[in-house]
């Protein structure tokens, strides 16, 4: 890793889009990807299996920096397989009560701490594209190209109720609003590190964009800074 890595952040709420924008900027400009969000579902699944309570915050501090997980690319290019503990956990990380532990362990500031440097090591030639909440205010500050990307709480409702539908069972749309605005209120109206765009990002809202024109926003920013060389 040099200082002259660059790398891209992309912060904003959950169902914003920038999973998949982030994952399909990676993929472009054939850059390493950073998903923090699955950082702290990983924690929140560990604390399960290992009967860690999710507020005790000195337990999930000494598992947050012992987290044996190993991201490894998908053969076809799209998205990440996550291994945690020898087992495959790319799916199961991915529900509503993990995101909500997930919430309340990154809520913790001895969390965060002990899970910083290991997404710093994520950085690295030819380039970063770190997704979360805290990428350029916290973990990357420096970075040349921030973007907070944002949609209403409705039409991020909307995009998981589509998501999940057919592979959750008793999934509702009402239930997901409330989930999702209960978390927004967790994750901005926390002490450390809140959900809050970076003085220097981009603001992008995605209700009304396809995925599609969202990747060519940030494309054109991308070259409009001689970013990608
Ligand atoms: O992006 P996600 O839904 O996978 O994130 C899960 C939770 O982790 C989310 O509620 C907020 C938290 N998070 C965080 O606090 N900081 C990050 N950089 C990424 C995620």
């Amino acid at each position: 890793m040099t200082s002259l890595t660059p790398v891209i952040t992309i912060d904003g709420p959950s169902g914003s889009g920038k999973g998949t924008v982030a994952g399909l900027l990676a993929q472009r400009l054939g850059w390493n990807l950073l998903d923090s969000g699955a950082l702290y579902r990983l924690l929140a699944f560990a604390a399960g299996n290992h009967g860690v309570d999710l507020t005790n915050e000195e337990a999930l501090k000494v598992l947050a920096a012992h987290l044996d997980v190993q991201f490894i690319a998908a053969t076809d290019g799209k998205g990440q397989r996550i291994i945690l503990e020898g087992e495959e956990v790319t799916d199961a990380i991915r529900n509503e009560q993990i995101g909500a532990g997930a919430s309340m362990v990154a809520s913790l500031s001895a969390v965060r701490d002990a899970l910083l440097q290991r997404q710093r090591a994520f950085l690295d030639a030819p380039g970063l594209i770190a997704d979360g909440r805290d990428m350029g205010t916290v973990v990357f500050p420096a970075a040349p190209l921030k973007i907070f990307l944002t949609a209403s709480a409705e039409e991020r409702a909307r995009r998981r109720y589509l998501q999940l539908k057919g592979k959750v069972e008793g999934v509702s749309l009402p239930s997901l609003l409330d989930e999702i605005r209960a978390r927004d209120e967790r994750d901005m109206q926390r002490a450390v590190a809140p959900l809050k765009p970076a003085a220097d990002a981009i603001q992008l809202d995605s209700t009304e964009l396809s995925i599609e024109q969202v990747l060519e926003k940030i494309l054109s920013e991308v070259a409009s800074r001689d970013l990608a060389g």
